[in-house]
């Protein structure tokens, strides 16, 4: 059984042998629509009425019960302090009741083993619940056995991290680049914000850029050409700004321009430094992760580069790829399946986590 609470969504699974029984999540995002972001204190709130019964709608999923599971796994960090509590507390307080192990798990380790996901069902997509609500996901993309030649080279990219990380086998990563401002994700979240889309901003940018020219801005690639492995995305906000102040309306057309060319000066950047840390460490895999790997554009670019450096390439299932607690779940599978975690109950949770 695993939990994840590290931001706005309340997500629990059930995984057994490295497969995927169930995975469901109650999305917060349209109740933080309204404030723009994700607020903390709201988020934490939220997570309390809700860690119960997707914790048993999970079980029920996967058609068992609390006394057949074996571990419980949840998130340690990074995340927020008061939304990380609530799954932690959770996951010890049934192990305690249960007599169950319970075992931490890094949420930027577990966006990697997205990567590992096979499921009993592929015709059976997650259970996504927004708002109460239950939204219909494209079925999972099994790809089997992908993303295990080591060593890897992995780009995760989510809401509050960007890294480029070298990865012998399991537990043995290194980061290589990191961003030395914002994160990816924060890069498309505030452009979003700029032009009025909404919260979570990545999604909703991406479908405004599709009817958008990608050329008619030339917005700052910040780092393209520095010759570490290292990003900047706070500048692009300080463009976007600039450019939608010189506007005194903001019509469709220009939002998707705007909204296009964004999203192609992020992409840029990602592509350009993954290559130069392909060039460098030579990897047999390259390894996408994190909420940012949802993005259309990305993903086409990230297998296009993979094929033209003859490399095999893993991008995990567009369901995976978002908050969820499947990648919890088999991140902690393969850690104790390579013993390289004890389960114990003398851990905390812990906001910035380090990934190695
Ligand atoms: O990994 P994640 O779900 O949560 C964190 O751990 O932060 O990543 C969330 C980030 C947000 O910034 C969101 O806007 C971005 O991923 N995101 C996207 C897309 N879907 C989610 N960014 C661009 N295009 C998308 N389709
Ligand atoms: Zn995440």
């Amino acid at each position: 059984m695993a939990i994840e609470t590290s931001c706005d969504e309340t997500a629990a699974a059930v995984i057994q042998n490295g497969k995927i029984k169930s995975n469901v999540i109650a999305s917060q995002a349209q109740l933080h629509n309204q404030y723009g972001g994700v607020v903390p204190e709201v988020a934490a709130r939220e997570h309390v009425p809700a860690i119960i019964p997707t914790i048993d709608l999970a079980l029920k999923k996967a058609k068992t019960s609390l006394s057949k599971i074996d571990v419980i796994a949840v998130t340690q960090g990074p995340g927020l302090m008061t939304s990380l509590m609530v799954g932690i507390d959770a996951a010890k307080a049934l192990g305690l009741a249960l007599g169950k192990p319970v075992v931490p798990v890094n949420h930027l380790e577990a966006h990697i083993y997205a990567n590992f996901a096979s499921v009993n069902n592929p015709s059976q997509p997650p259970l996504i619940l927004k708002g109460g609500m239950t939204a219909a996901t494209p079925p999972l993309k099994i790809r089997r056995g992908r993303g295990k030649s080591f060593p890897a080279l992995i780009l995760i990219v989510s809401g509050g991290h960007t890294m480029l990380v070298l990865m012998k086998n399991h537990g043995q990563l290194k980061i290589v680049g990191e961003t030395v401002d914002d994160a990816a994700g924060e890069a498309f979240d505030k452009s979003a914000k700029l032009l009025g889309l909404g919260y979570p901003g990545g999604p909703l940018l991406s479908r405004r850029a599709k009817n958008g020219n990608p050329e008619r801005f030339n917005f700052p690639r910040p780092m393209i050409n520095s010759k570490d492995l290292n990003f900047s995305f706070s500048g692009l906000k300080t463009a976007v700004l600039y450019e939608v102040q010189k506007h005194r309306i903001i019509n469709p057309e220009l939002k998707a321009d705007i909204a296009a060319s964004v999203q192609k000066a992020i992409v840029d950047v990602l592509i350009a430094k993954t290559e130069k840390a392909i060039e460098k460490y030579r990897p047999k895999t390259i390894v996408l992760g994190g909420g940012v790997a949802a993005n259309e554009l990305l993903r086409e670019r990230y297998k296009l580069l993979a094929k033209s450096c003859k490399l095999s390439c893993s991008i995990p299932p567009l369901a995976l790829s978002t908050d969820n607690a499947a990648m919890i779940g088999l991140a902690a599978y393969y850690r104790i399946k390579t013993r390289q975690i004890r389960p114990n109950f003398l851990f905390e949770p812990q906001p910035n986590l380090q990934l190695a």
